[in-house]
């Protein structure tokens, strides 16, 4: 038998694409690739790209441009583009930089053993199609090594929502929900291979319709897994939370206590401008009922600044939104027009004055990010372990609130579920004393 092949990835961009750098690993195991660490000991680098805003679509080809000594020294190294620019932009990335062997969009990956033996003729290997075959149904089952004690799981993909300011409908396609029976059946796979804790990946995941009662009904039916212990969901729409889904927080102890759920902007004329199709009362209102079902729910959001049209009141009605919620995480980022979406045409906000809102906002988001931290100390957490600390002796895992917690214990392995009592709150983390068993 040949040595394996090695196969470098580089994942931007969101879970989703996670999940998928995985599943395209998988699929190239089959093709005798093993993974590696290291670009310079690869046989393909395979960069798996985010098309979200401008930054992250530019960085892709600066990081080619990194590669070209590599494959100067190695001409039959093979370089793959997949992921949101691929689809984005398709041949036009070959013609930008020649020396891409392969591309391939996040619908078309399954069929990436054929495009791989087409790159070993030589050739080029192009496929943005958005096929009419399941790509789930064509992917190799997946191995059952052990691994880690947690997972990501696509049940939905797509979306029909078209904000004005996104590209993800014309990059992943319309919403698509893989049928319950089979996600039931990759998580019980998960489960066996170690895994104690699944998110529930989609772009509209609470669109989730592949089960009869939807993604709660599907969040119900999983917390019936032995074995899986915590289960979590992003990304939700507020327009796609039904009261089900609601109840859920309250009455399923396996579905963890924190929700993202995006919101953008606090002021009505901007959302709608960007299509958003809720208000801020509404969204308020959705947040008061979410909490009256699990009142010690971790809020976490997205905002986007800078959006055109955007007034100082406008952004003034966001710092107000965010200040009636109070988020225990939030993402904030500047407006960046993307090609081929609505708003795109439309007159930008100044740079400097969207520079100035984001600092604004960040502030206010940080401080009550800390705040929400802090409230932890002196309780106690259940903490799910994953790997070691830099310092010996050092544990770290998540707890349910999805706050990192360090523990110097030789009580607790990669794995374990344990209660600890929090002592401390640092920047990004809290540490604390491992009690006993989890809750
Ligand atoms: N499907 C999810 C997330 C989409 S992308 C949702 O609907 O919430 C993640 C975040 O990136 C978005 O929530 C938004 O805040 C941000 N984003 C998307 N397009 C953007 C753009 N053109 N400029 C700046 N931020 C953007
Ligand atoms: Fe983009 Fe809006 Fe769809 Fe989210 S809901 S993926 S922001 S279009
Ligand atoms: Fe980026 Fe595509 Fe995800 S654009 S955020 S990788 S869906």
């Amino acid at each position: 038998m040949s040595a394996p092949k090695k196969l470098f990835i580089k994942t931007y961009g969101c879970q989703m694409n996670v999940y998928d750098s995985e599943r395209m690993a998988e699929a190239l195991g089959g093709q005798g690739y093993e993974t590696t660490d290291r670009a310079d000991d690869a046989d393909m680098i395979l960069l798996n790209t985010c098309h979200i805003r401008e930054k992250a679509a530019e960085k892709v080809y600066s990081e080619l441009g990194r590669f070209r000594a590599l494959k100067d020294e190695k001409p039959d190294l093979k370089i793959g583009v997949a992921g949101c620019v691929a689809q984005a932009e398709g041949a036009e990335i070959i013609k930008r930089q020649p020396m891409v062997d392969l591309v391939v969009g996040p619908q078309s990956y399954h069929r990436l053993p054929e495009l791989e033996a087409k790159t070993q003729t030589g050739a080029k290997a192009l496929d943005t199609d958005f096929p009419e075959e399941d790509k789930f149904e064509h992917l190799a089952a997946r191995p059952k090594a052990k691994r880690g004690p947690t997972a990501f799981l696509t049940v939905q993909e797509g979306c029909d929502k078209f904000c004005a300011f996104c590209v993800v409908p014309y990059t992943r396609g319309a919403e698509v929900s893989r049928p319950a029976a089979r996600v039931m059946g990759e998580a019980r796979d998960l489960v066996e291979r170690g895994v104690r804790e699944i998110t529930l990946l989609g772009q509209n995941v609470n669109a989730y319709h592949g089960h009869d009662g939807g993604l709660s009904g599907l969040i119900r039916e999983l917390a019936g897994i032995d074995g899986l212990e915590r289960i979590r969901f992003t990304t939700s729409h507020p327009n796609d939370m039904d009261d089900d889904l609601i109840a859920a927080h309250g009455e399923v102890d396996k579905l963890m206590p924190y929700l993202h759920l995006p919101v953008q902007s606090g002021s009505d004329k901007v959302l709608k401008a960007m299509n958003r199709k809720h208000t801020a009362a509404h969204y308020l209102r959705l947040i008061e009922r979410i909490r009256a079902a699990r009142p010690d729910l971790l809020l976490s959001g997205d905002f986007i600044v800078g959006f055109p049209g955007e007034t100082e009141a406008d952004f003034q009605d966001t710092l107000d939104l965010v200040e009636a919620v109070g988020y225990g995480q939030a993402y904030s980022f500047k407006y960046s027009a993307r090609p081929g979406t609505p708003a795109a045409e439309r007159e930008t906000v100044s740079g400097d004055v969207a520079d100035e809102r984001l600092q604004r906002l960040q502030a206010l988001l940080s401080k009550q990010q800390r705040a929400a931290q802090d409230a932890m100390v002196g309780r106690e957490v259940d903490v799910l372990f994953e790997k070691a600390g830099r310092m010996d002796g050092q544990m770290v895992g998540k707890s349910d609130h999805l706050h990192a917690v360090f523990v110097t214990s030789d009580a607790v392995k990669r794995g374990d579920l344990a209660r600890v009592r929090i002592v401390e709150s640092a920047s990004n983390s809290l540490s604390g004393e491992v009690v006993g068993p989890a809750r």
